[in-house]
């Protein structure tokens, strides 16, 4: 489940953790855990997102766990502030070093984190390779920031990566810290229900996914291609990877030409 406030102390299995992508988990081996804690001022917009659906399934599982902490449980200010007037002047309000210092000692005190990771519009675009790279690393502290950001000595001291979900502003970090937990969790093997499918998205293959078709066969004329019911197995992954080719060409011709 997900926790708000301090962190309650936990105990994890220690397992390896191998390539995810190429390894699937073998009968009587421990799938290896991952945690991910999200710092937020306004943590309450992600408890109901990660008390949900697949993410909530993975965490029964122990694939992974997700805490969102309240960024106010660390101010020492009486009106439990973390922002303050920028210097220099200008409109808007910054967020404030020393509880989010206190935060990040705090759960590294506690167990050892592969990266702090900062939700920027400025940050790299988070893509299919990163999301992959990000879901082999280890423990994840992501921070999420709001109003007209954090301090600069945050991102230059205590954050390892920043990463923005795509070119347009958000009000704040929180729905691109979510984006990013939910492309790291699903790829994880046994998170979604058919171990391949996350592996054969669009995206992980550099092409966009072929059509899909399911019952009827025939609606109102409407026809399902003749290939697919054939039973011919090797002509439909033919035939899907033709169409996958020829979709990634005609929408998405960056990705071919490796320019996005
Ligand atoms: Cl990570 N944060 C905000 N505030 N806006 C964004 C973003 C992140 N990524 C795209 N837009």
């Amino acid at each position: 489940m997900v926790a708000t406030g301090m962190p309650k102390i936990r105990t994890f299995r220690k397992v390896a953790r191998s390539d995810r992508l190429r390894a699937s988990p073998k009968a009587g081996t421990l799938p290896p855990s991952m945690r991910i804690d999200i710092l937020s001022a306004v943590p309450r917009l992600l408890d109901s997102w990660f008390g949900e659906s697949i993410l909530q399934r993975a965490q029964q599982k122990g694939l992974v766990e997700v805490v969102v902490h309240d960024l106010r449980e660390w101010s020492t200010d009486k009106h439990r502030r973390i922002d303050d007037y920028p210097f220099g002047g200008g409109a808007g309000m910054v967020m404030t070093i020393e509880p989010i210092h206190r935060a990040i000692t705090h759960l590294k005190s506690e167990r050892d984190y592969a990266e702090v990771i900062y939700l920027s519009p400025d940050g790299q675009l988070l893509d299919q390779p990163l999301a992959n790279q990000l879901s082999i690393k280890g423990n994840l502290i992501l921070l999420c920031g709001h109003y007209k950001g954090v301090d600069e000595r945050v991102r230059e001291h205590l954050v390892d990566r920043e990463v923005s979900i795509g070119n347009y502003v958000l009000t704040g970090g929180e729905l691109a810290a979510a984006v990013l937990c939910d492309t790291i969790i699903r790829i994880i093997p046994g998170v979604i229900g058919d171990e391949t499918s996350a592996l054969s998205d669009s995206f992980q293959d550099g092409l966009v996914a072929p059509p899909t078709y399911t019952r009827p066969a025939d609606h109102q004329g409407w026809k399902v291609p003749d290939v697919l019911l054939s039973g011919h197995q090797a002509k439909v992954d033919e035939w899907r990877h033709q169409q996958a080719v020829e979709r990634t060409r005609q929408r998405r011709p960056g990705l071919l030409s490796g320019e996005e």
